[in-house]
């Protein structure tokens, strides 16, 4: 972080990323995809590091949406072994920072092997502070949202919910992201400028940061490049310039 100055007081709370571009980096190299998911899990370990470093408080990575569902079934089964692989292995080492780990999306319909290494994995970090390390898995915000409607209109069906009460921050609660304040920032790496379907209600105020490194390139001095970036925009949400001058003097 030598080169890079970061303000303190002005650290995200809550980091999300998109890791893309594992495939593409495999490719340039003549390599397998899976070869990138594997250094991909460099470029994690790095990220978490950094957000470590800095003093994020929450930060979620993109590792397998439902739309994933589609690859070639080999990619799937390797990348559900990389992801058991890297917890067994890195299991020790996040304990030791104080991490968090937890999980959103449909967790239940991984492979039972991955189910087992993710709720051993919670079940050991469940009462760190540090950080807190949220791996969105067969994920998708749409189907989240249809879910949380879904809940609130059965509980107004049985009239445990009044749908006067609905608001935005009762819609928030139905959310798997209940727990965590909004991402303040977006990470999106190798070049796509999309949400892909990553946490959209939660991202209405987020700063979006497009970067073309490809994800297993991405070390910890671009995640300090990255918040640098944010720490310069004024984050307005919908004010003024000049008042949001005047709340700060
Ligand atoms: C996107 O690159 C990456 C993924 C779908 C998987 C991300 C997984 C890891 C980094 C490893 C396992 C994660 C953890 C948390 C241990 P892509 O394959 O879409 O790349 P491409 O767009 O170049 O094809």
């Amino acid at each position: 972080m030598k080169d890079i100055q970061l303000d303190p007081k002005r650290i995200p709370q809550h980091v999300a990323i998109i890791m893309d571009g594992n495939g593409r980096w495999a490719k340039k190299k003549g390599e397998l995809r899976i070869f990138g998911h594997t250094n991909g899990v460099d470029s994690v370990r790095e990220a978490l590091t950094a957000a470590v470093e800095v003093g994020v408080q929450y930060l979620t990575l993109y590792a397998f949406s439902t739309e994933n569902w589609n690859r070639p079934k080999e990619e799937i089964a390797a990348l559900m072994d990389l992801l058991v692989q890297s917890i067994y292995n890195e299991i020790d080492e996040l304990n030791s920072k104080g991490v968090k780990l937890e999980t959103i999306g449909d967790v239940e319909i991984l492979p039972k092997t991955c189910q087992n290494a993710l709720i051993d994995a919670k079940k050991k970090t469940k009462y760190n502070k540090k950080i807190t390390l949220i791996l969105a898995l067969s994920y998708s915000s749409r189907r989240e949202i249809a879910h949380a409607i879904k809940k609130m209109t059965q509980e107004v069906v049985v009239g445990k919910l009044s749908s006067d009460s609905i608001n935005e921050d009762l819609i928030s609660s139905y959310l798997s992201t209940a727990n965590y304040p909004d991402p303040e920032l977006l990470i999106r790496t190798s070049g796509e400028n999309r949400v892909s379907n990553f946490l959209m209600w939660q991202l209405a105020y987020t700063e979006l940061y497009f970067t073309k490194i490809l994800w297993p390139d991405f070390k910890k001095k671009n995640f300090f490049r990255a918040i640098y970036d944010y720490q310069k925009r004024e984050r307005r949400f919908g004010k003024t310039s000049d008042q949001i001058l005047n709340e700060n003097v």
